[in-house]
């Protein structure tokens, strides 16, 4: 049995196949509703894209009955990728005014009026971010009979931003237009931004605390039932069950390589999906191995590398955290394995502080490709020479015990210790009243 037509879609946008990402959906929805802004991590062909765009669809849906009861949230989305290749603030904020003006004219809650707001980035040249409030604030009172409003600016892929001379100053400017109650009253303009590991550049630049107005979002990979639900439910269930599980296991819930599989198993009959998977698999390497190669070389530095290297030398049963801590370091073990999870490469095991490397399809490109990879001099879990004798080794064993291992410890060697010195005391006094 074939589908026709192809359901799946791995170069674009198919909101109607939206899976995995349910929770983050609701939870953004309802801060929006109250005055939140957001930043969505996430590494390549993660998702970023698709749950903006989810968003702003379930937004729209709600345009008529926002209407009637009189507050609109109006998502404003603007994909920095289609930029020129060189641009400014003017620009970008003229994105958001136009875009926001012609959807409020379609709306029918604004009389068509030219395009009035280019003279007023006219007179505030440089401060580019006065006209913007002024250009909202001047169309928000134009609504304002009618119906108040939110505007929701979306930008996509704020590495291109931030990379400009004057990204940071710009981000910093968000911060006190989302802040400041005089400049927006009643939250009037809330932010949506998406990014792969460069966004976190916003929360380190001293200088710019937006990143405390943000709530942060990182994306991972599918849940093994929902990545279960993008094969079967456009499917219909078709696909044999050993075909499915080995797609999870290829791809371990990697939305972009589920839907690259499926749209090429779903060109042909289901009932040759074993045979089909294989195809798909060697046409990926294939054709698409510069997508694995950019996201080793250009989304992950030397200290990722070397921690997914750690943990593919131990990839059937992953590593503890404290092990990566003792081997990277605290910083580079928290930093990398965040980036490697929101790459999609790495999986934290549910519950467990344990990590492992995620996914057939990157782990045979790693293997074959990356080598020779950075890796550490010792490499295996426990490398360290123990040196019982030193007090960091002791202050180190102790730092690593929950509480109840250390109440317990506390009381056994206590214990111990107070059974020698009884010992020690009896034997000395047995030695004096001999000595007597
Ligand atoms: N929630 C989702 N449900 C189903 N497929 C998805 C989902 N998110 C992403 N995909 C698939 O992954 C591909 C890459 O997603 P995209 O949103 O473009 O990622 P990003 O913007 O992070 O690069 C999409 O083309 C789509 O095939
Ligand atoms: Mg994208």
């Amino acid at each position: 049995m074939r589908i026709e037509p192809n359901p799946y879609n791995w170069r674009g946008i198919s909101l109607e196949l939206f899976y995995g990402r349910w929770d983050e959906l609701r939870a953004i929805l309802r801060g929006l509703d109250k005055g939140e802004s957001f930043a969505i991590v996430g590494g390549r062909k993660i998702g970023k894209t698709t749950l903006l765009r989810k968003i702003e669809e379930e937004l729209r849906n709600q345009f008529e009955v926002a209407k009637t009861q009189g507050f609109l949230l109006l998502p404003v989305y603007l994909d920095t990728l289609s930029f020129p290749f060189i641009f400014t603030p003017r620009y970008l904020y003229l994105q958001v005014i136009e875009k926001a003006q012609h959807e409020l004219e379609q709306l029918q809650l604004l009389e068509k009026q030219g395009e009035p707001y280019a003279d007023l980035f006219d007179r505030f040249l440089d401060e580019e971010n006065i006209a913007f409030r002024e250009a909202v604030l001047d169309l928000i009172a134009q609504i304002a009979p009618r119906c108040s409003v939110r505007i929701a600016v979306m930008i996509d892929e704020i590495e291109k931003i931030l990379c400009t001379e004057w990204g940071q100053g710009f981000f910093d400017n968000w911060r006190s237009l989302l802040t400041d109650p005089d400049l927006f009253p009643r939250r009037s303009v809330v932010l949506l931004l998406s990014g792969a590991k460069e966004i976190k550049a916003i929360t380190e630049d001293i200088g710019s605390p937006l990143s405390n107005v943000l709530s942060w979002k990182e994306l991972k990979l599918f849940a093994e039932d929902e990545s279960r639900k993008l094969i079967d439910e456009p499917t219909q269930n078709k696909l044999s069950a050993d075909v499915v599980r080995e797609i999870l296991r290829q791809t371990d819930g990697h939305p972009f390589l589920i839907q690259y599989l499926m749209e090429y198993i779903c060109d042909f009959d289901l009932d040759e999906g074993r045979r089909r998977l294989e195809e798909a698999l060697a046409k990926f390497y294939e054709e698409q191995d510069s997508q694995f190669r950019s996201w080793w070389d250009e989304k992950l530095d030397e200290n990722d590398r070397k921690v997914y290297s750690l943990l593919a030398d131990r990839r059937e049963q992953g590593l503890p955290k404290s092990d990566i801590v003792r081997l990277v370091g605290d910083t580079i073990a928290n930093n990398s394995l965040a980036v490697l999870c929101h790459m999609g490469i790495v999986r934290k095991i549910d519950r467990e502080e344990t990590y492992r490397v995620a996914g057939e399809m990157f782990y045979t490109w790693f293997v074959e490709n990356a080598t020779p990879f950075p890796r550490l001099p010792n490499h295996v879990a426990y490398p360290r020479e123990e040196k019982w004798y030193l007090p960091e080794h002791w202050f180190e064993r102790i730092r690593q015990m929950t509480f109840v291992e250390f109440v317990g410890k506390f009381i056994l060697y206590g214990f111990l210790v107070i059974i020698a010195l009884f010992l020690i005391a009896s034997l000395i006094s047995q030695i004096l009243s001999l000595l007597r």
